[in-house]
């Protein structure tokens, strides 16, 4: 099991799901945690579970493509605890019904995805690493998925922003390395979050996990503890990576495995 304890991280995307688990989790292992959730109310109520199961939590409301409110995010891990090793780059949006083709998406939709997706991740990594490089080092690991790494028909703003949050992550694996911070992806596949059952259909369920590798689809504590093992000292040679989270789906050529 992961020793977090002494650790501080921050959790962006914290109030459900993936983030949620994974603030749950950490704490667990021993971190204290910046609950990091769109409203402030969301977050409180995870920081709170956290606290009544006797982890340390603090809960902060943020708007990750507002750079000032990114700012105050990373402020106040370091104001309630001292200071910032671990960022977990985790919200994200999904324009499920209109982020359709190159053609036919519109232009909203594509600088929306991009906003949350590239642009919160971005101001994420540009005021934690400073606050990281104080401590002597850090760790981020940004939520990707594996339509960052395959293509799909649509959503191509969603895919495009997961792909090019992987050039972010080897970019700051390769700038800070040597300062002794670490970065790296995680590429989901189907997670069952209470998100994806609002978003996608029974039927589309049972046909991605037909087609995995494994007879399931994921849960979050598959994906939380990935990021508590990546922000463990276990983890310490690991960097610049894209890891796929996904149940083998994407190890696989689609067409022929039946
Ligand atoms: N569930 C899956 O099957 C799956 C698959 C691949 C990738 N992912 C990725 O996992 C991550 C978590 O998704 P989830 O499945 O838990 O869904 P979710 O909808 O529960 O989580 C996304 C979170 O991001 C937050 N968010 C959206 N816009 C924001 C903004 N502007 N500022 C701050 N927070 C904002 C939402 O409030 C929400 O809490 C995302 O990066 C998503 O792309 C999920």
């Amino acid at each position: 099991m992961p020793d977090l304890s002494g650790k501080v991280a921050i959790v962006t995307g914290a109030a459900s799901g993936i983030g949620k688990t994974t603030s749950e989790t950490l704490a667990r292992h021993g971190a204290s945690v910046v609950v990091a959730g769109h409203a402030k109310a969301g977050a409180e109520e995870v920081a709170a579970g956290i606290r009544a199961q006797g982890g340390t939590a603090i809960a902060v409301g943020v708007d990750v493509t507002d750079e000032e409110q990114v700012m105050a995010m990373v402020a106040a891990a370091v104001s309630e605890f001292g200071g910032l090793d671990a960022l977990h780059n985790n919200a994200a949006a999904t324009k499920m019904g209109r982020d359709h083709d190159v053609v036919n998406v519109s232009t909203e939709v594509w600088d929306e995805t991009m906003a949350v997706n590239l642009r919160g991740p971005f101001f994420g990594c540009k005021y934690a690493i400073p606050e990281m490089l104080k401590r002597g080092g850090g760790t981020i690991v940004n939520t990707s998925s594996a339509a960052g790494l395959k293509a799909e028909r649509i959503r191509v703003a969603y895919g495009v922003s997961k792909a090019a949050l992987h050039g972010l992550t080897r970019h700051v694996a390769n700038a800070y390395g040597k300062q002794n911070i670490r970065c790296n992806a995680i590429a989901l596949g189907m997670i069952l979050t209470e998100a994806a059952e609002r978003n996608v259909k029974p039927d589309m369920l049972a046909y991605l996990e037909e087609h995995n590798a494994l007879a399931r689809l994921g849960r979050t504590n598959d994906v939380a503890e990935v990021v508590a093992f990546l922000f463990s000292d276990e983890a310490s040679f690991i960097t610049g990576e894209v890891i796929a989270v996904d149940g083998g789906f994407t190890s696989h050529l689609p067409a022929l495995v039946d």
